[in-house]
């Protein structure tokens, strides 16, 4: 009877000790990591009433490097198109009453009447 609870403790150290080794194998061997891409650009400072508005309502979910992919050549009615899309399909928290300004805000910076 003792040899037995002997035996068994003794498996149960056994188990106790692969578990640990395999722990120790696996994290050794998938220390994996990921280098996402980078999300740090900013909005194009500007003085225009837009440029805050965009801020608040236009970064949340991703970052500004989204507007640099945008043409350069693309007119107010693209803008505006987009930011509509952005409220519609992704519910984007944009005031109607702010749009104008948006929209005045990235063609001027982003689209086809910036000045600089
Ligand atoms: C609620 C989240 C959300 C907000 C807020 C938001 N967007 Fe987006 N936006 C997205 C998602 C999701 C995508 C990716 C769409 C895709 O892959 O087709 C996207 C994509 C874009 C793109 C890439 C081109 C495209 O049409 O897919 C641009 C440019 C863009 N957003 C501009 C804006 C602007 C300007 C605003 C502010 C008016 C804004 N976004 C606010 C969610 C948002």
């Amino acid at each position: 009877m003792n040899h037995v609870n002997l035996n068994l403790r003794r498996s149960i150290v056994m188990s106790a000790a692969a578990v640990a080794l395999c722990l120790g194998v696996a994290a050794a061997c998938c220390a994996k990591s990921i280098t996402l891409p980078p999300d740090g650009v900013e909005l194009r400072a500007s003085e225009l009433p837009g440029y805050g508005m965009a801020q608040t309502q236009c970064v949340a979910c991703h970052s500004a490097e989204y507007l640099l992919y945008q043409p350069p050549t693309a007119a107010r009615p693209y803008w505006t198109a987009m930011v509509k899309r952005m409220k519609a399909v992704f519910k984007a928290p944009v005031e109607d009453a702010d749009m104008p300004a948006i929209v005045d805000y990235l063609v001027k910076t982003y689209g086809n009447e910036q000045t600089r």
